[in-house]
């Protein structure tokens, strides 16, 4: 599928509708729950925010959590369904801003939030570039901090992929090298903390959490 048509489909009111309902399955909640356990490990290590970029904040399932750890939260994302959705599922938690934007592309100053936080969007840009420059661009705005989820091209489960990929049975994963990650933030600024894989056998995301300015 082209980036612009599953883009088109993501800023639909049925495409929106369809993600929200995907997390209802038994599979999501499993691997949202080993994510959320990472993820709180992360935030353990940093305390309280001044400020956080949820991007893409789909239907705001991060919301609470970042609510809980930043000061201010700005959700942001390509889809204006998403956001809306987000808007009315969490009416009472309080949001800096909403903008609608691509991840590629963010309206932001350099280093203008304390935390880039970016969850299941790598994955989805389809072309090599555009998964590299989202992190670029996530590292230009953070002042501090990164958290995102890329998936591992040497991970098990990619591994398993290209096989069927070779027999023409399934199109390849977007997926980025570990090395290449760790290039892209280095030459940005940071240091990689942790990366560790969402489930070793069962899926081939990692997590990365990373800071600006360690050596
Ligand atoms: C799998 S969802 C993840 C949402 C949220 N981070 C979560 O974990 O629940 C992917 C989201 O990425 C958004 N998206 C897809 N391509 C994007 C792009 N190029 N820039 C910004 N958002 C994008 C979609 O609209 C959708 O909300």
């Amino acid at each position: 599928m082209t980036e612009a048509r599953r883009l088109a489909e993501y800023h639909s009111p049925e495409g929106a509708q369809e993600y929200l309902e995907e997390y209802q399955k038994l599979h999501r909640k499993f691997s949202d729950r080993r994510e959320r356990r990472l993820l709180e490990g992360f935030f353990a290590q940093m305390g309280t925010l001044q400020s956080a970029l949820d991007l893409p904040c789909g239907w705001g399932r991060y919301l609470p959590l970042l609510a809980s750890r930043s000061e201010r939260v700005v959700q942001s994302d390509y889809s204006g369904s998403m956001l809306a959705m987000g808007r009315e599922r969490f009416a009472k938690l309080p949001v800096w801003g909403r903008i609608r934007a691509s991840g590629t592309q963010l309206p932001i100053a350099d280093g203008g939030v304390e935390l880039a936080f970016s969850i299941r969007l790598n994955h989805h840009l389809v072309t090599p570039e555009h998964r590299l420059q989202h992190l670029r661009e996530m590292s230009r705005i953070s002042s501090r901090y990164l958290i995102f989820t890329y998936f591992d091209a040497a991970s098990l489960k990619n591994r398993l992929r290209q096989r069927q990929v070779r027999r023409g049975r399934k199109k390849p994963k977007n997926t980025l090298a570990r090395h290449q990650v760790r290039e892209t933030l280095e030459q940005a600024g940071f240091r990689i903390l942790a990366d560790p894989m969402l489930f070793r056998i069962g899926s081939g995301h990692r997590v990365v959490f990373a800071q600006r300015g360690v050596k």
